[in-house]
């Protein structure tokens, strides 16, 4: 089953000079796949266009078998899809519970509780001072407020745009831990990551984004080959994958 098509999804901030040149991919149901790729590829606004927070010029994005090009972000999270941008994904001057509360207003009233419940269940760093300002948490914990925001509404595809950016080696293990757990429970996880190390050990399958088009997409191991990796940032190997 398949969770995430793009096919020759074309999207940017101007129609005349589009950032992402013809994408197409699929996801499985259940799959894990990183999104890797040199600075300015496009990789964030590629994962922002499928969450309906930058424009499509061309070219769709499905949800299953439903077409979602260009649907509004908050229909978006209603129909199945999480994004934990990379930055500002919590409320920093609010509490762990009061950011929960914000996120399962997109849920029915009677569900709220049971969900939040739910997230502090699977989180219990977050479970432990749910009074605590988001604000104070560490980068990893932060991570996981972020995270727990975009699973509150159970989507069937979770993307997160370099959740271990800017984190500690250890906190990005933390960060890597939870995405795993998050992965067990059988969520589709789309992972933008500069990370290769990390990512390649989470992910069965990589997608190589360079200069808006798709130079790779593949199985990992391959990837575990630093220069194989470099040649495809590089766009030496863009010709070879025929795209
Ligand atoms: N809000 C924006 N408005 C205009 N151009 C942008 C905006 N955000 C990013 N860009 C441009 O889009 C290109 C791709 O950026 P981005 O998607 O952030 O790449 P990546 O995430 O792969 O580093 C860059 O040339 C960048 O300058
Ligand atoms: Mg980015």
């Amino acid at each position: 089953m398949t969770a995430l098509t793009l096919s020759d999804l074309q999207a940017g901030y101007d129609p005349d000079l589009p950032i992402v040149k013809g994408v197409s991919f699929t996801v499985s149901k259940g799959e894990a796949v990183c999104i890797l790729g040199p600075n300015g590829a496009g990789k964030s606004t590629m994962i922002k266009a499928i969450a309906g927070l930058v424009p499509c010029f061309g070219g769709q994005v499905q949800l299953g078998e439903t077409e979602v090009t260009g649907m509004p972000s908050h229909l978006l999270a209603r129909n199945g899809v999480g994004f934990v941008p990379q930055t500002e994904n919590i409320f920093t001057r609010l509490s762990i519970i009061e950011n929960l509360q914000i996120a399962a207003q997109l849920l029915p009233k009677p569900e709220r509780p049971r969900r939040i419940e739910a997230m502090l269940d699977m989180f219990p760093d977050l479970a432990a001072r749910p009074r605590e300002l988001a604000g104070a948490l560490s980068g990893g914990q932060r991570q996981m407020l972020a995270a727990a925001r975009a699973l509150l509404t159970e989507p069937e595809v979770l993307m997160l745009d370099e959740p271990s950016a800017g984190l500690s080696p250890k906190l990005v293990g933390q960060v890597f831990e939870t995405l795993r757990r998050i992965s067990d429970t059988g969520v589709t996880l789309v992972l933008v990551e500069q990370n290769v190390r990390a990512a390649l050990a989470l992910t069965h399958r990589a997608l190589v984004l360079v200069d808006g088009k798709l130079a790779h997409d593949g199985p990992t191991d391959v990837l575990h080959d630093g220069r194989f990796l470099g040649e495809l940032f590089l766009g030496h190997r863009a010709a070879e994958a025929g795209r």
